[in-house]
């Protein structure tokens, strides 16, 4: 035969089976299932039901697998319900999935155009950011900084909740909480204590934004016409975005007309770094400026949004377990008691809490059965990856269902119930919260976007989770019961508020 003949037939065979293998490769390597799409209707369908996606995405799920997508906007969005995949692709594939969605028509307004940490797209801008958050303010060097401003909020709390109880039977605790953690970021975002009043307007102006924040969504489709549409919409955006700066601006100015004064004369050593005195030094590396006033009241926006609401929703999931279970709440006291002893002060300070591995379970605990947020933020995709046979778009973006992964029944034996003794091993307590070999429970995200505030989180909880049983036994009123439904807020809160009744313990 000739060989010309031979080398034809051999090419033809070739490319043949190289295009039945790619026909076949390209029709089984799909996006992972979901709901069927119809362009504009299913948008609209979705835009109404953003508040009541988790129990949807649970359906899904069990029609479908832990991988559904749904096209919310112009891209796929998929969500992933399984904690070996949230490893692959957070920690394995992380440099591909440690992007933010590009900027939507809100994100002018309310993240200065993608200059907040969690906004900012995966790169020397976002890098800035979050080191100078982790290492200026989270570092622990810096964070003991401020333990003196922690005794003095939690002094606070304590003599409010003694005065409410004292005339109240029953104490609505989320108020406090949230009142407390608020007088303490706000004191490391501007470092100093500031009247009552203005605390309450900093408050005011954050809560009635970060309430109001899924109303906003619909503005970001098809931004032209819903501006038009949806004008007394983006006319309230505008006016909260307004009120938030009229509170916050005058304090950036006069924490940087302060420090321009003391750098004229000698710097005063023991004067405290705040969070906005680490922003004002700080440059951008790719545009080469220094931070402007928007951008200074976004990023001080995110700082206490991010330290308050969390911590404060944590912080009652936590007390109504507590409470719902006494016999827990009394082996956390007697831990404390057994490093406290009858010291005269009934604090336990921060240096205690290394001693006390039973209550850092109980926070985890608490954190794995309610965490504060049920998703992690929104994730952009950079390169096509294969997820479990599935292909996830590069362009598309990707979501955990963080509180679903914490119940594994393959990881967490009974997992609905409370039981802190699960994280106690013969050493003590043992776990790591990063999920970097492997994912358990993921309150605080994982991998490059993993939330830079954990330690500084954890620590709050168990200085104030301690310190509150430690002063106050914490109770139903007579006849009440802890109703553990949630409601959708920005966090996953209680959907009715935690009513306790308190008595000193001394
Ligand atoms: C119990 C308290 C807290 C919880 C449950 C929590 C949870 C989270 C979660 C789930 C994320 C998203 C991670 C992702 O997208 O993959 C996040 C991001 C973030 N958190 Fe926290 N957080 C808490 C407290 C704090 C505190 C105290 C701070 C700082 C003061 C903070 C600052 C941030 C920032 C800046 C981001 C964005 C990180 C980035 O995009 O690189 N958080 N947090």
């Amino acid at each position: 035969m000739e060989s010309w003949f031979i080398i034809l037939v051999s090419l033809s065979v070739c490319v043949f089976i190289r295009t039945i293998f790619f026909s076949l490769h390209n029709k089984t390597i799909t996006t992972p299932p979901g709901p069927t799409h119809i362009p504009i209707i299913s948008n609209i369908l979705w835009l109404r039901k953003t508040l009541k996606l988790e129990p949807i995405l649970r359906t899904l799920h069990a029609k479908y697998g832990p991988m559904v997508t749904l096209r919310i906007g112009s891209r796929p969005a998929i969500f992933i319900a399984d904690r070996t995949l949230a490893h692959q692709a957070l920690i394995q594939n992380g440099s591909f999935f440690s992007d933010r969605p590009k900027g939507l028509a809100t994100g002018k307004i309310l993240n200065s155009n993608q200059h907040s940490i969690s906004s900012a797209s995966y790169g020397p801008t976002w890098r800035a950011l979050r080191r100078n958050l982790a290492s200026e303010m989270l570092h622990p060097s810096r964070a003991r900084s401020f333990s003196g401003i922690r005794k003095w909020v939690l002094h606070t709390l304590l003599t409010r909740l003694k005065s409410d109880s004292q005339s109240n039977y029953s104490v609505k605790v989320v108020n406090h909480f949230q009142y407390a953690m608020f007088c303490l970021l706000v004191f490391m975002c501007f470092g100093e204590r500031l009247d009552d009043g203005i605390v309450r307007d900093i408050e005011r102006v954050q809560r009635q934004m970060l309430l109001r924040l899924s109303r906003f969504n619909v503005l970001n489709f098809w931004p032209r016409v819903t501006r038009v549409l949806c004008r007394k919409r983006w006319e309230e955006l505008l006016r909260f975005r307004k009120e938030q700066e009229d509170v916050l601006v005058p304090l950036i100015r006069a924490k940087k007309e302060k420090r321009d004064k003391d750098n004229e004369g000698s710097l005063n050593d023991d004067v405290v770094v705040s969070y906005v005195d680490t922003l004002l030094d700080l440059q951008l590396p790719e545009e080469k400026r220094k931070l402007n006033e928007g951008e200074l009241v976004t990023l001080c926006n995110e700082f206490l949004n991010a330290g308050t609401d969390t911590t404060s929703t944590a912080l009652q999931w936590i007390m109504a377990n507590l409470v719902k279970y006494p016999h827990v709440q009394e082996k956390v006291v007697d831990e404390i008691r057994e490093v406290v002893g009858e010291r005269e002060e009934r604090e336990v300070k921060e240096e205690d809490l290394q001693k006390l591995p039973y209550l850092k379970a109980v926070i985890l605990e608490g954190l794995r059965r309610h965490p504060p947020g049920h998703f992690v933020l929104p994730h952009a995709v950079t390169e096509d990856v294969i997820l479990k046979d599935y292909l996830v778009p590069k362009n598309g973006t990707v979501n955990f269902m963080v509180a679903e992964i914490g119940l594994d029944p393959k990881v967490w034996e009974d997992p609905m119930a409370f039981k802190p003794e699960r994280f106690m091993n013969d050493e003590g307590f043992d776990f790591d919260i990063t999920g970097s070999k492997e994912i358990k429970m993921m309150p605080f995200g994982a991998g490059r976007r993993i939330c830079p505030g954990y330690n500084l989180a954890l620590l709050h909880l168990e200085y104030f989770v301690a310190n509150l049983v430690w002063n106050f036994e914490w109770k139903v009123p007579e006849g009440g019961d802890v109703d553990f439904s949630e409601k959708q807020e920005f966090t996953t809160v209680m959907k009715n508020a935690l009513q306790l009744h308190l008595s000193p313990r001394v």
